[in-house]
């Protein structure tokens, strides 16, 4: 079914079924400054999910263009995007669970074709929060047929939705995943793990509680349903595709690439990387933002500039006006905005092409030599001035710098970097305000935050499992941490436990974190480490949380436990033998 048939259908079902159709909202959030882009379809209508009577009734539906950076990572797989639609539809203090079960289940089967036997799904499995969500289970199971076996019940990190912020409306959710038949990667697979195996379409959300903002959880006077269905997901099944790229949405660019492309080398990945950034651009644009240094504009900035690299790695240049003007013409009979703004779309695009596209050689170059200069001093960290040359100089943005450190097994000093950026504005009297606001302050803020955590749970598995553990591995983003390490057994809930209340407890004991600088030899003889002793510099940092963890570290580091809120670990599992990996995230105060 093309996309536009399937947008359409979908409205006229829901409409059939008492949804009002409501206007896609701006990309950029209306009376909420605590988020950068409209993230799901529900954001315009929290009020209304409060309780607030929206003057089109208790039932609606849309279709709602969305940004999301958390899944960047991503971009690149069968079916992640940072711009996406979203097919929406509400109760609000209408119909409950059930209804709307068999709402999504029958435009699912009814209207896209698709197999009862193809579907799995999950449930809230209960926490302390609130109870196992038996009527989701009941319905899934008595009422449409899926047997027990393809019904996943998970706890809060998976089967638990609200506002990225965790303030506001949320609830349990129950979501709906195709099985790509694809074998399963371990015992554990799942409709939770990332193999590939099953990809999700969509996610009712049972709003019945409010979170506030000082942590606790009250029932909400009415009881609502926010539903939400990726459509490039849909598309990808209903047309029978691998992938959201070769859909309708995509296949005119992806064509375009491969033909502009000369080199025979793999492309899939930065292909996608490129379409996807340039499509992502190209509605933030139409909606009144452009690319600067500061918030939502350094957003597209970094959108744009990133799929400049990735078209430079495939040889390409001056290549996005082009890819810019296909999605316009894909997508302007949706979305007439494209169509009115294109000649504003497209001279930013080439500007910012231009722009990045005369320092780019030369910033790669001056990167390569800061990378032998790191490797030649037997560090693994680019220092904040160095990143903060790339980005003044030659227009990197310190996003992109991590990544290219990363692919040479480095790491770069985000808040030596902030400090840098904040001297320089102070010099020069430049109001570049607010750049560290939803963008880098936040990351690098997080991040920070992430790399203290990390080392409190080293120190805690030590202390839970013995002293033979090492650090394998870690991948931090601002959204969560990620560590691997060398044990061979899954672990226990009851060690999990241990874990996270070990680690609770020392950010509970407000520990300052303290920094001090040794010869390589001097701090050998005190700290254990993980790695070859030879790859650490002449001096390195020690990094002391009350005696509890201390290790050898580039930091950065907050100045003290009680920065960190709550840790709690998210995920345990095996990533080869002999290697678990935990992924843990910190929240605000404990979910209670
Ligand atoms: N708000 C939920 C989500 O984004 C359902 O639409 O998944």
């Amino acid at each position: 079914m093309h996309s536009r048939d399937l947008r359409q259908k979908f409205l006229d079902f829901f409409h059939k079924r008492g949804h009002a159709i409501i206007p896609s909202a701006s990309l950029v959030p209306e009376n909420d400054p605590s988020i950068l882009f409209t993230t799901a379809g529900m954001h315009p209508l929290v009020p209304n999910l409060l309780g607030e009577r929206h003057p089109l009734g208790k039932r609606l539906v849309n279709v709602q263009k969305c940004l999301r950076t958390s899944d960047i990572e991503s971009i690149g797989d069968e079916s992640h995007l940072t711009f996406f639609e979203m097919l929406g539809y509400w109760s609000l203090g209408d119909y409950f669970k059930k209804e709307s079960i068999h709402f999504t289940f029958d435009f699912y089967t009814q209207v896209l074709g698709f197999k009862k036997d193809d579907i799995t799904v999950s449930v809230f499995g209960g926490s302390p929060k609130a109870p196992f969500d038996q009527e989701s289970y009941d319905t899934w199971k008595n009422e449409i047929g899926i047997p027990e076996e393809r019904i996943y019940k998970y706890g809060e990190e998976e089967n638990w939705w609200g506002l990225a912020s965790g303030i506001g409306p949320c609830g349990p959710d129950t979501e709906m995943f195709i099985d790509t038949g694809q074998p399963s990667c371990s015992p554990d697979c799942g409709p939770a793990c990332s193999c590939g195996k099953f990809v999700e379409i969509g996610n009712n959300v049972f709003m019945e509680y409010l979170k506030n903002a000082d942590g606790t959880i009250e029932k909400l006077p009415q009881k609502s349903v926010d539903v939400g269905l990726g459509l490039e997901r849909l598309a990808m099944f209903s047309q029978n595709k691998t992938s959201v790229f070769e859909t309708d949405l995509f296949s005119g660019v992806m064509e375009k690439i491969k033909k502009l492309v000369q080199t025979k080398d793999e492309i899939t990945r930065p292909s996608r990387i490129i379409a996807d950034h340039i499509r992502a651009a190209v509605f933030a644009i139409a909606d009144g933002v452009f690319p600067s240094n500061t918030d939502r504009g350094y957003v597209v900035r970094r959108l744009i500039r990133r799929a400049i690299r990735y078209g430079h790695l495939l040889g390409l240049r001056g290549f996005t006006v082009s890819l810019g003007r296909e999605f316009i013409r894909i997508m302007d009979s949706i979305y007439p905005e494209l169509k009115e703004k294109e000649n504003s779309i497209l001279s930013h695009l080439e500007s910012e092409e231009r722009k990045f596209g005369e320092t780019i050689n030369r910033g790669l170059g001056e990167f390569e030599k800061i990378v032998s200069g790191v490797k030649s001093r037997g560090g693994e960290i680019i220092c904040g001035s160095e990143a903060f040359l790339l980005f003044q100089s030659y227009g990197f943005p310190l996003e992109m710098t991590m990544e290219l450190a990363r692919e040479n097994q480095l790491t770069v000093d985000q808040e030596g970097f902030k400090r840098e950026f904040e001297k320089h504005q102070n010099l020069s009297r430049t109001a570049t305000v607010g750049m560290f606001k939803g963008g880098l302050a936040e990351t690098s803020e997080m991040t920070t935050k992430y790399h203290t955590a990390t080392h409190l749970l080293l120190a805690a598995l030590r202390e839970v499992l013995g002293p033979e553990i090492y650090q394998k591995g870690s991948n931090i983003t601002a959204e969560r941490l990620r560590f691997d390490f060398n044990w061979s057994e899954k672990l226990s809930g009851e060690q999990i436990k241990k874990i996270e209340d070990l680690v609770n407890q020392k950010i509970g004991e407000n520990l300052d974190v303290e920094m001090t600088e040794l010869p390589r030899e001097e701090a050998l003889k005190r700290v254990k480490v993980s790695f070859d002793p030879a790859k650490y510099g002449e001096v390195v940092k020690v990094y002391n949380i009350g005696g509890f963890s201390i290790e050898v570290c580039g930091g950065p580091h907050v100045k003290n436990t009680k920065e960190l809120g709550h840790f709690k670990i998210i995920k345990e599992e095996s990533v080869g033998a002999g290697i678990r990996r935990i992924k843990a995230i910190l929240e605000r105060s404990p979910k209670s």
